[in-house]
């Protein structure tokens, strides 16, 4: 695998009207910040956060942490502002909330455009309408477009449950077909997807559940409320030693020279294709990516 794949295993959310928190991000051990300017903040804060944004970012000092900017939707009285300051301090991508269609991204995209804002500036998209469950699959295949930037599906649970009226209970069941053609819609466009928040972020025991249920449904990650969730969310969306021997032995397997034009074969009682080794490669990246912002982060704290 030659693309160098970025881990997005948490995206920690917080409010920029929240000065500590935002300096408390420079010392977390989360792969993503989700600075926001939208629902953690009220009206009347709304200009000090994007103050508070602006500074933090164009300050720095968030190292290999991917740092995305929240902002408010266009049709709301803060949103032009928010993407013009968002082009100014220069984040690696801006959340876009409420997307329906694959319009609401290109309008965004073309005023970045119109901005020269560098290739590396991303969009993300929050899956939160009902519209934009009913439209996944043409959202999702703008990441096959460049002009669109479009790099990850960010899912946003509560309001999917708020404008559906579906309720956000232990399992899911509900909201279980929207966040799999989310995937679907993700994996076709070649983005990554991270999976909604846990409210309750007091109960570790239904957190890992839900962050082991988001892995098993094949999301990237996990977004997130408060630091004390960011452990637990990595155990379940990191590659675990067993899955990354396994790779490792089914790619050696493929790799013998006996088995040199052979699309499936045998190992330890299983049947094995090379679509398994091609997923084990992807574990490896993925294991390869995760050790080095470990090693990266212990350089720093030494
Ligand atoms: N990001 C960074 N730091 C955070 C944080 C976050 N999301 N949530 C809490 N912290 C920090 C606090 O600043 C505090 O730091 P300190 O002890 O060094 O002063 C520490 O973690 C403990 O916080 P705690 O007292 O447990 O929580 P709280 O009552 O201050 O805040 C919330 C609880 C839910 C209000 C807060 O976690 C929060 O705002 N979360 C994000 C909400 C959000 O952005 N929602 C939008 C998307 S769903
Ligand atoms: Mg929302």
């Amino acid at each position: 695998m030659t693309v160098p794949l970025r881990p997005r295993r948490s995206a920690l959310y917080m409010p920029g009207s929240n000065a500590r928190a935002l300096e408390k991000a420079r010392t977390l051990d989360v792969d993503c910040l989700l600075l926001d300017l939208e629902d953690a903040v009220a009206p009347d804060a709304k200009d000090l956060a994007r103050k508070q944004i602006v500074e933090a970012v164009t300050a720095g000092g968030y190292g290999d942490r991917e740092v995305v900017i929240r902002i408010n939707g266009l049709d709301t009285p803060w949103g032009e502002t928010d993407l013009q300051a968002a082009v100014t301090a220069a984040p690696d991508a801006i959340l876009v909330p409420k997307v329906n269609s694959p319009a609401d991204l290109q309008r965004i995209a073309h005023t970045l455009s119109l901005h020269n804002a560098p290739e590396s500036l991303k969009l993300w998209a929050m899956m939160e309408t009902p519209e934009a469950m009913l439209n996944a699959g043409a959202i999702g295949a703008c990441g096959k477009d460049p002009e669109v930037r479009l790099s990850c599906f960010v899912m946003g649970t509560n309001d999917l449950a708020k404008e559906t009226r579906a309720r956000l209970l232990p399992g899911r069941a509900a909201m279980m077909p929207w966040l799999m053609t989310c995937v679907a819609a993700a994996r076709l466009g070649g983005i990554d997807i991270l999976d909604g928040v846990y409210n309750a972020f007091q109960d570790e025991v239904g957190f890992a559940a839900e962050c082991a249920q988001g892995a098993d449904m094949g999301m990237d990650g996990k977004t997130l409320i408060h630091p004390k969730q960011i452990a637990a969310c990595h155990g379940a969306f990191s590659p675990s030693a067993e899955e990354i021997e396994w790779a490792r032995k089914i790619n050696a397997a493929f790799d013998l020279p006996e088995n040199a034009s052979k699309g499936a074969i045998q190992v330890d009682g299983k049947m094995v294709e090379r679509l398994h080794a091609e997923m084990g490669k992807r574990v490896i990246a993925i294991a390869n990516a995760v050790a080095a912002r470990t090693a990266n982060d212990n350089e720093r704290q030494s």
